[in-house]
């Protein structure tokens, strides 16, 4: 029986009491319905209450995720556990797990920043073109949405340059939503994310860079993987290269198939110089790549734009 019963069932008890007024000597009569109806009172205020928890209880446990969009056909109203989380999410995750498992840290870029972070503190020369190149968003306030995780390199160099002191090392990744104003189409959008990789000791080089790229690449697609590089520009790496992997027969590729995958490149000694960091003692590579291109690589996925879409068929199948 519930609380509420319970009490329903004592005012019933009491109302009956109530009855037996008749045989109550007649002087008695007054004290005694006093009596009765203040016990009554109370009970009613008991149920009131408890019938006010209950319905509480009830909206707090209401999922009002349960529920779709109003735009979206509602076939039925989906149970609790038909819920999942964003691919997207799900992939960043298993990104980070594997720089984690190289033993890299892994700190969270922003969604907004400023021209320092953005440009200047990257080596971009005041007024230079490559700014542009970037196609940024910008607020009333002149604040920049990230373009890119890059913004983060300044921060991660700063915040991590006393380990160098004590003879460690900086290895940090940085996964991020980036922004970019620019034509949306199956392969661009205008919010996407990215993950940056940042590494700096006394002593490092390309080729521990290529291995480290090369090995996030085959624990990601759990197979090995053909790579290959060619020269790019980044002004806050010198020298600076595109990295390519060959797209897997597994995922519908063939021989030859290259994919630009990321940019990356030894990090330009004025950007340490900036952060605080001596580059004639300490050297660092770097570098970032989208990882939309990369999960869609991963499960075939045609068209960036159903990342951002909402549309619950696409979402369904990463349940
Ligand atoms: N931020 C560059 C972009 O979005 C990619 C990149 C290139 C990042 C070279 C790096 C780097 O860290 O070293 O186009």
């Amino acid at each position: 029986m519930t609380e509420i019963e319970k009490l329903k069932l004592e005012l019933k008890q009491v109302n009956a009491e109530y009855a037996g007024i008749r045989d109550v000597p007649a002087e008695e009569r007054a004290e005694f319905g006093r009596k009765i109806n203040a016990k009554k009172q109370d009970i009613i205020a008991k149920i009131l209450a408890a019938e006010k928890a209950a319905l509480d209880a009830e909206v707090e446990a209401l999922d009002v995720t349960a529920f779709t969009a109003p735009n979206e056909p509602v076939p039925e109203v989906y149970p609790q556990d038909y819920g999942s989380r964003h691919p997207l999410t799900m992939e960043l995750e298993r990104v980070a797990e594997i720089y984690q498992m190289m033993g890299f840290d892994v700190v969270e870029s922003r969604q907004l920043d400023d021209e320092y972070h953005m440009f200047d503190s990257l080596n971009f020369a005041k007024e230079h073109p490559a700014r542009d190149g970037y196609d940024t968003f910008r607020t009333e306030e002149g604040l920049i949405p990230p373009a890119h995780t890059s913004t983060m390199q300044h921060r991660v160099l700063k915040k991590y340059r006393d380990r160098l002191a004590r003879g460690e090392n900086i290895a940090v990744v940085v996964p991020g939503r980036v922004y970019r104003n620019e034509d949306v189409d199956a392969t661009h959008e205008h919010t996407f994310y990215q993950c940056e990789g940042v590494y700096v000791s006394r002593e490092c080089n390309m080729g521990q860079m290529l291995g480290i790229l090369r090995e996030f690449f085959e624990k990601y697609y759990e197979q090995k993987l053909e790579i290959r590089t060619q020269p790019g520009y980044f002004p806050f790496t010198e020298p600076s290269l595109e990295f390519m992997i060959e797209k897997p027969k597994s995922l519908g590729g063939k021989k030859g198939d290259f994919l630009e995958m990321l940019g990356c490149g030894m990090i330009h000694p004025n950007v340490l110089q900036m952060a605080g960091i001596d580059p004639k003692e300490y050297h660092g590579f770097a570098w970032g790549g989208g990882i939309d291109r990369l999960v869609m690589l991963r499960y075939g996925i045609k068209d960036v734009r159903y990342f951002e879409s909402g549309n619950l068929n696409f979402l369904r199948n990463f349940r």
